[in-house]
């Protein structure tokens, strides 16, 4: 679905948008997740064509190398790479102090890591992240200072993914590949193109999650009709601010399939016309996980240009990674009142970075 432009305000408002039922555009009908295309050499230099219609042109390029590595760069081919769980990109906007509610079209991919063409995350910007691996999907969860990204501060954000009403995705011809998925050829080191994505971004906290395209449940794991509902619903991981792991996990129930009463229920998010959403019949749960390894920011993210803002590097920076490694399945990790991803529904009891984790998308 589309990313929304979420106001605290409109946590109490009601909405008066009406219902958008996706539909191609008729000058380039083909939808984005139907664009394959295999890495690098068959990406055109824009996935999308459509220069007549009424979102406009992309904005920016899907060939990205070394001439568009900078900090103006226009890149719309992003990764979440196994190779080096910290190698991986956000979508944010391309002009400083933007909502991604009024720039969903345009986001531009930051990473971690140079090589890919794109933008990269300024060095203090991130400030706790938790990685899962697990069986069908890759998911990177955390807190990041959102302002150095080109959002601003207060932005409540919203999702981003390869669809939206006109099937141009947002942002519009925005790609996504990863080699953390053996491919046909049984060699995990090469890249494919991932079909399923999610991303939310807001509230200095984001999650993305990528679902291995070999597997049937990418559409139901990277499902992308919970856009109001956030990192808690659609991606329950145990981020912590000022933490950095990497854990192994078990696949999450899908958004919107919990069980009750010994039945399993399907929720589905009401229509923006229908006001906002004040209670969802279920509080989702991370995965269990396991082997979990916690490194220092510092370690993690090397070759990243300085921030412009103070350095703040919570946990502690310069020692080399793995400070520590915790274990045994589903150990629950400390849920501490900064624990985004602990967010326990929209429960006003949670912690409130939980709670505005959850709330955020909540229109
Ligand atoms: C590098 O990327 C730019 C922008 O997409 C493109 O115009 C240029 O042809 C690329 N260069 C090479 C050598 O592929
Ligand atoms: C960012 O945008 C807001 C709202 O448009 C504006 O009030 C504020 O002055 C801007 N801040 C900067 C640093 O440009
Ligand atoms: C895939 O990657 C894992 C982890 O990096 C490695 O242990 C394994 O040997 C790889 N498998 C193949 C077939 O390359
Ligand atoms: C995360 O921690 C940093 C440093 O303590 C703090 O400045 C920031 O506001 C926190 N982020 C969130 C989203 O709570």
């Amino acid at each position: 679905m589309q990313a929304r432009r979420v106001a605290r305000s409109a946590l109490l408002a009601v909405a008066a948008s009406v219902i958008v039922l996706a539909q191609p555009d008729p000058a380039d009908p083909t939808p984005l997740v139907d664009k394959h295309y295999n890495y690098p050499d068959g990406i055109p230099y824009q996935v999308d064509y459509d220069t007549a219609a009424i979102r406009g042109p992309q904005v920016g390029y899907n060939i990205c190398n070394s001439t568009t590595q900078n900090q103006q760069s226009m890149c719309q081919t992003s990764f979440v790479n196994h190779i080096d769980v910290s190698d991986f990109c956000l979508w944010a906007p391309p002009k400083p102090n933007s909502t991604i509610g009024q720039t969903e079209a345009e986001e531009v991919a930051w990473c971690t890591k140079p090589g890919h063409g794109t933008r990269l995350i300024p060095d203090s910007a991130l400030r706790g992240v938790q990685v899962l691996k697990t069986p069908d999907y890759i998911q990177i969860a955390g807190f990041i200072d959102q302002s150095q990204i080109n959002m601003t501060p207060d932005d409540y954000g919203g999702e981003l993914d390869p669809h939206g009403a006109d099937l141009r995705g947002n942002p519009l011809g925005g790609l996504m590949y990863s080699n953390a998925f053996p491919g046909s050829n049984g060699n995990n080191d090469s890249y494919q193109q991932i079909i399923d994505w999610t991303n939310f971004m807001g509230a200095n906290a984001f999650c993305i999650k990528v679902c291995d395209p070999a597997k049937n449940t990418g559409p139901a794991l990277c499902q992308n009709i919970y856009d109001r509902l956030g990192c808690a619903y659609n991606a329950p991981n145990r981020a912590k601010n000022g933490t950095f792991e990497v854990c192994d996990a078990d696949n999450m129930s899908p958004p919107g399939v919990y069980v009750s009463g010994g039945a399993t229920m399907t929720y589905f998010q009401p229509p923006e016309s229908l006001g906002p959403i004040t209670t969802v019949p279920y509080t989702p749960e991370a995965p269990s996980s396991s082997n979990c390894v916690t490194y220092t920011s510092a370690a993690l993210y090397t070759g990243l240009p300085k921030s412009s803002h103070p350095a703040v590097r919570p946990g502690g920076g310069g020692a080399s990674a793995p400070i520590t490694k915790s274990g045994s399945a589903s150990a629950p990790i400390a849920t501490t009142s900064d624990s985004a991803a602990t967010a326990t529904g929209i429960s006003m009891t949670a912690g409130f970075l939980g709670v505005l984790f959850a709330m955020a998308f909540l229109s």
